[in-house]
């Protein structure tokens, strides 16, 4: 089977590395891809957003599976050029990747089902979004959530403290526009106390296939300090996801949440991720991605078991092998190494050492921002790799990840020191 994966981060090297264990991938392509994705998979210049012109490699080079990493082209109709094309793709059509594409959707979507998140109010207005922020929500003795509805890089998110930073935040939002167009429309939210976590599954339809529960570190220093990033590490599985938790996961949320797109004539093909709070009244969602998360995708599909291609094959063509599928019992960290500066602005080009003797190490270097320059291996992100290692016990992954990490050397590189410390003792 022939396979293209669409993306350029540590998830798509994640991706590449599981379906090229498969014994059906003969060849798989990636589209840009990083200098990690070339060392398994022949690269393809392009732009993920081009939608006809992804298709049209597709179609030309008779791919059997195209598997999409990211949102934006999922979001922007890539399945479905590619279902038009009769193609095979894994990932939602655009009609249900609004669960993450639109916020109000998601939010409309289960608050008519009575799916357990956050409350919320939507507004298309800053002046009325203001009154309700200085006569309602600000006298609630917590933060304040103000979120841009469209789909805002993963940013478009303020958790304000007080009414004043709510005020700013609607100012900068739907005013200034600092997210775009996403601030046409903001919601304001009931702020969820509570740990977080990520819930992934394969989906077809109304089955799904859970994935190992995961947690991400998303504020850039350690103790969760600094602004929030795309993520800087993760584990998996999370000790606070109980059994009965995620019990009540699956029956109050991930099963009613398909039902009801599939009550609106919505069929859902791909990954379905859900963010949680886990809350004193129980787990709710903060948040729907219609993708893997990254970098989730980094210590989960590490712990699965299974062929990721005839997985996703499966799906792409509606049907759903879960009796394939199983998962490690092992622990697995995955520590972000970022450019310095990052989430800010940050310097590319530097060069990278030390990739092998991390390797040598046992440990698994899934690469995001990188790129081969006269030879070289350089930096050209902010988040620049990931390292993962699996361990029978928490600390075990813990220390090998950081063992590894400490081979890998660029100039700036800046890393937290604390990935999976709340996993200890839990375990
Ligand atoms: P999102 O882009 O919706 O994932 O939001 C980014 C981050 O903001 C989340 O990972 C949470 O840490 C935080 N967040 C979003 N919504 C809420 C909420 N209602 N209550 C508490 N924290 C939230
Ligand atoms: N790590 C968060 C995300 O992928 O959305």
């Amino acid at each position: 089977m022939k396979i293209l994966v669409v993306g350029s981060g540590g998830r798509e090297h994640a991706i590449i590395w599981k379906l090229a264990q498969s014994e059906s991938v003969s060849t798989i392509y990636s589209l840009p891809g990083n200098a990690g994705c070339g060392r398994l998979a022949q690269r393809i210049p392009g732009n993920v957003m081009n939608i006809c012109g992804v298709a049209d490699f597709a179609e030309k080079e008779h791919i059997d599976l195209t598997v999409v990493g990211p949102e934006s082209p999922l979001i922007a109709g890539l399945a479905d050029e590619l279902e038009r094309r009769g193609l095979r793709v894994f990932g939602p059509n655009k009609e249900a990747a609004q669960l993450e594409g639109s916020k109000v959707f998601a939010k409309q979507l289960m608050l008519q089902e009575g799916i357990p998140t956050a409350s919320c109010e939507v507004f298309d207005d800053p002046d009325r979004a203001s009154e309700f922020v200085r006569f309602a929500a600000g006298k609630r003795d917590t933060p304040i959530v103000v979120k841009a509805d469209g789909e805002a890089a993963g940013k478009g998110v303020v958790v304000a403290n007080n009414t004043d930073e709510a005020l700013q935040a609607i100012d900068d939002i739907m005013r200034k526009k600092i997210f775009g167009k996403s601030g046409d429309r903001i919601l304001i939210e009931e702020y969820l106390d509570g740990p977080e976590a990520t819930f992934m599954c394969f989906v077809e339809g109304e089955q799904f296939l859970p994935m190992v529960p995961s947690q991400d570190h998303k504020r850039v220093y350690d103790g969760d300090q600094g602004p929030n990033t795309g993520g800087m590490g993760c584990y998996a599985p999370v000790p606070v996801v109980s059994p009965e938790v995620r019990e009540q996961i699956v029956q109050n949320i991930v099963r009613p949440t398909l039902r009801a797109l599939a009550k609106r004539g919505i069929h859902y093909k791909g990954v379905l991720y859900v963010g949680l709070a886990l809350t004193s009244d129980g787990p709710k969602v903060v948040e729907f991605n219609c993708r893997f998360g990254d970098p989730e995708a980094q210590v989960v599909l590490p712990l699965m078991e299974g062929d990721l291609a005839e997985l996703c094959l499966a799906i792409s063509e509606g049907r759903m092998i879960e009796n394939k599928v199983t998962w490690s019992d092992k622990k697995a960290v995955c520590v972000v190494m970022a450019s310095g500066g990052y989430p800010g602005s940050y310097e590319k080009g530097k060069p990278i050492w030390g990739i092998e003797d991390a390797e040598s190490t046992g440990a698994l270097v899934f690469q995001a921002g990188t790129e081969i320059q006269d030879g070289k291996l350089v930096t050209s992100g902010g988040r620049v790799l990931g390292v993962t290692a699996l361990g029978d016990s928490f600390q075990e992954a813990i220390d090998r990840a950081y063992q590894a990490v400490s081979k890998i050397h660029f100039d700036g590189a800046h890393y937290r020191r604390d990935i999976a410390q709340r996993a200890l003792g839990a375990a």
